[in-house]
């Protein structure tokens, strides 16, 4: 019986993992997943079509990717003296990280509730993983519980999302440095959303000897591509780089990513509106009867609704044509929430007729 191979050789910690999740966009306006909603205008998709059109895939790719890595550095300000590792998307990073620190009886710290890759990666890797609660009434660091939980399970791994996902906020930066100085190992801020913020620890690579940047492409507008990076003192990136799949950014990638890159214009200009956009969302929540929205420095945000109502809400946009991503019921201190992503005027526009509409049905 297939059953019994499965129970007798998948290892118990991989079996009672749920698999992460992709809702069928299908057919809706899709605001459930933080990607950038633009497109390239033509001058550029004609111009890269004809990059493509000279590319040759019958070889492997730079296995160090030397001219994407040098316009990473050179586009996101990554200070001179760090080292630097790409991953097929920030999400591979987690797991190399995972590879390169983890083993018997290691653990990983993060937040709760936070991006869940850290514990799902830290599950399957055999890791133990620890999950701080954020405060509860407005998901800030709580300083006391953290630096206790890194003293009782001294952390090989600490994950911190900055701004964090779901949540969307900042944490204190000065509370931030505490933990860094406090953790035994390496601390991880993972700025995913730094297109939508102008706070970083980019620039303070160096100054912490176990402190690493992790960033990636996805939410500037290129998560199709998978690209993520991770930057910090060279020592650790160097140990790190060796749990990394020999060709793991592929020829296309590699190309496509540096050649937008060369035109960051374009793409400071859709998050510059993105930005923008998520002051007009946040206006409109906060005028709306009964639902919190809470602050963001990302391009999602993150709603309180009544009590109870969060599916109803969630299936009455469905019906609507509006996708977002219902977080009630994923985790306990996300009870009545969702999360909407920012998105073109014309979604959004949509999506705030489509929520007002369901408010009127459920309350
Ligand atoms: C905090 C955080 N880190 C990392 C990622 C993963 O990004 P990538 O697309 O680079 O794998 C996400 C995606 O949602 C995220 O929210």
């Amino acid at each position: 019986m297939i059953e019994e191979l499965i129970t007798r050789w998948i290892r118990p910690e991989v079996r009672a993992i749920r698999a992460y999740h992709v809702a069928d966009a299908s057919g809706l306006i899709k605001l459930d997943a933080m990607e950038n909603p633009f497109t390239w205008p033509e001058e550029l998709r004609d111009d890269w079509a004809r990059l493509i059109r000279d590319t040759d895939v019958n070889r492997y790719p730079d296995p160090v990717a030397r001219e994407l890595t040098a316009r990473l550095r050179d586009s996101m300000q990554i200070p001179g003296g760090a080292g630097v590792l790409l991953g097929n998307g920030s999400d591979e990073i987690i797991q190399m990280l995972a590879l390169a620190l983890g083993g018997e009886g290691r653990t990983v710290l993060s937040v709760e509730p936070s991006f869940v890759m850290y514990r799902m990666i830290a599950a399957f890797s055999g890791l133990e993983y620890v999950g701080v609660p954020l405060t509860a009434d407005d998901f800030a660091l709580d300083e006391a519980a953290m630096l206790a939980a890194i003293e009782e399970h001294e952390p090989a791994l600490l994950f911190l999302a900055y701004p964090n996902n779901p949540t969307g906020n900042l944490f204190d930066a000065a509370v931030i440095e505490r933990i860094i100085h406090a953790a035994p190992g390496l601390v991880i801020i993972d700025e995913a959303y730094a297109p939508f913020t102008d706070a970083s620890f980019m620039s303070r690579i160096g100054e912490f000897e176990n402190m690493a940047v992790m960033r990636t492409v996805s939410k500037m507008g290129l998560a199709g591509l998978r690209l993520g990076l991770l930057a910090g003192p060279p020592e650790w990136i160097e140990q790190i780089d060796k749990t990394r799949l020999p060709y793991n950014i592929n020829v296309l990638t590699q190309l496509s990513a540096e050649f937008a890159l060369r035109h960051k214009a374009v793409f400071d200009e859709q998050t510059g509106s993105i930005r923008t956009m998520r002051g007009y969302l946040m206006r409109s929540f906060e005028q709306m009867e009964g639902i919190e929205p809470f602050p963001s420095d990302a391009n999602f945000i993150l709603l309180k609704t009544p009590h109870g109502k969060a599916m109803a809400i969630f299936e009455s946009l469905k019906q609507q044509g509006v996708l977002i991503k219902k977080l009630d019921g994923s985790h306990p201190m996300l009870e009545d929430c969702l999360r909407v992503t920012v998105g073109t005027s014309e979604e959004n526009s949509a999506m705030v007729t489509a929520f007002e509409q369901s408010l009127g049905e459920v309350l």
